[in-house]
C-alpha cells in the first residue's frame, strides 16, 4: 500500500467538475512531479489533498498511511504529515508570522515549544530559506513580495517537518537564486525520507531536485504516470504530443470574459 493514495477522485468547486476520476499513489521517499496545462486542476488536487472548504469531493477516495483523509479535518491533516505550500500564499494582517508558525509547530507536539527553543528554530530555518529574521515575525505575508511570500512557505515546510510536502508552483516568481535556495532545502528533506509533490512548469526546478517521477494532469484526469524524463519532453515540445500520441483532446481554460460575452450573447439571441 502506497503512503498516499488517491482512487477514482472527482471534485468540483461551484458545482462545477474539475477532478474527473484521479488515481495517483505516492510512496516514502519519491518526488513526483505534477505538470499540465493552466486550468486542468493541479492546484485543485493539492487544494483537496489538503481539505480546502471550497472544494466538494464527489466520488472516491484518500488515504494516507490506510487512514480516510477526507474525514479529517485541514488541521488533522496537518497534524498526520501532509503540508501545502501554496501558489498564491494569503495575506493576513494582523497575525504575526512567528505567531502564526508557533501555534502550527504547536500544533504538531504534545507541550508546546518553549520561546527560546522556537526562536532558535525560527532563526535557523530562517537562514536556511534566507530570509531576513525581521519576515519571520512580521505580519503574515502582509507587504510581502512573491519570492518572499514563496520563501515563507518553505520556512513552514521546514518547522512542521511534514511527511508529504505538496508544493504548488514554489518556483514562480523566484529568482534564479531563490530557486537554488529552495532546491536545497527540498534536496535536504529528500534525503530525511519526505515524499514531494511538486508542481511547476519549469524543468529548471525539476533538474535540481531530481524528481523519481513525472506526471501530467488534463482534463481533469492523471493521463501520464511515468519516468522523469517527460519532463525534458514537455519543456521543449510542450503538451502537443499528448494530443497526437495518446489521441486525448486539451480543453483549452476558458477566460471567465469569454465566459460572460459568451453569456450575454445567449441571453440577447434568447430575448430577441
Ligand atoms: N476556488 C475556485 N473557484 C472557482 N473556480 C475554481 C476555483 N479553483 C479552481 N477553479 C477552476 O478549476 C479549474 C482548474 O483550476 P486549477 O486547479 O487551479 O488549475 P491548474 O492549477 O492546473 O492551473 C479552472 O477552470 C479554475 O477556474
Ligand atoms: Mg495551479
Amino acid at each position: 500500500m502506497g503512503k498516499l493514495e488517491i482512487k477514482n477522485l472527482h471534485a468540483s468547486v461551484d458545482g462545477k467538475e474539475i477532478l474527473k476520476g484521479i488515481n495517483l499513489t505516492i510512496n516514502d521517499g519519491e518526488t513526483v512531479a505534477l505538470l499540465g496545462p493552466n486550468g486542468h486542476g493541479k492546484s485543485t488536487l493539492l487544494n483537496v489533498i489538503m481539505g480546502h472548504p471550497r472544494y466538494e469531493v464527489t466520488e472516491g477516495s484518500i488515504t494516507f498511511e490506510g487512514e480516510d483523509v477526507l474525514s479529517m479535518s485541514i488541521d488533522e491533516r496537518a497534524r498526520k504529515g501532509l503540508f501545502l505550500g501554496m501558489q498564491n500564499p494569503s495575506e493576513v494582517p494582523g497575525v504575526s508570522n512567528s505567531d502564526f508558525l508557533r501555534s502550527a509547530v504547536n500544533s504538531r507536539r504534545e507541550k508546546p515549544i518553549s520561546t527560546y527553543n522556537f526562536y532558535k528554530i525560527l532563526d535557523a530555518a530562517s537562514k536556511e530559506v534566507k530570509m531576513p529574521f525581521d519576515l519571520a515575525t512580521r505580519s503574515l505575508n502582509e507587504g510581502f513580495s512573491g519570492g518572499e511570500k514563496k520563501r515563507n512557505e518553505i520556512l513552514q515546510m521546514i518547522l512542521l517537518e511534514p511527511k508529504i510536502c505538496m508544493l504548488d508552483e514554489i518556483d514562480s516568481g523566484l529568482d534564479v537564486d531563490a530557486i537554488q535556495v529552495v532546491a536545497d532545502v527540498i534536496r535536504k528533506e529528500q534525503a530525511n525520507n519526505r515524499a514531494f509533490l511538486v508542481i511547476s512548469h519549469y524543468a529548471r526546478l525539476f533538474d535540481l531536485i531530481h524528481p523519481t517521477r513525472a506526471i501530467v494532469i488534463i482534463n481533469g484526469r492523471v493521463v501520464i504516470d511515468g519516468d522523469p524524463s517527460t519532463i525534458k519532453r514537455i519543456d521543449t515540445q510542450g503538451y502537443e504530443f499528448i494530443k497526437t500520441e495518446l489521441g486525448i483532446s486539451i480543453e483549452k481554460e476558458e477566460p471567465e470574459m469569454n465566459k460572460v460575452s459568451l453569456g450575454s450573447c445567449a441571453v440577447r439571441e434568447a430575448i430577441k
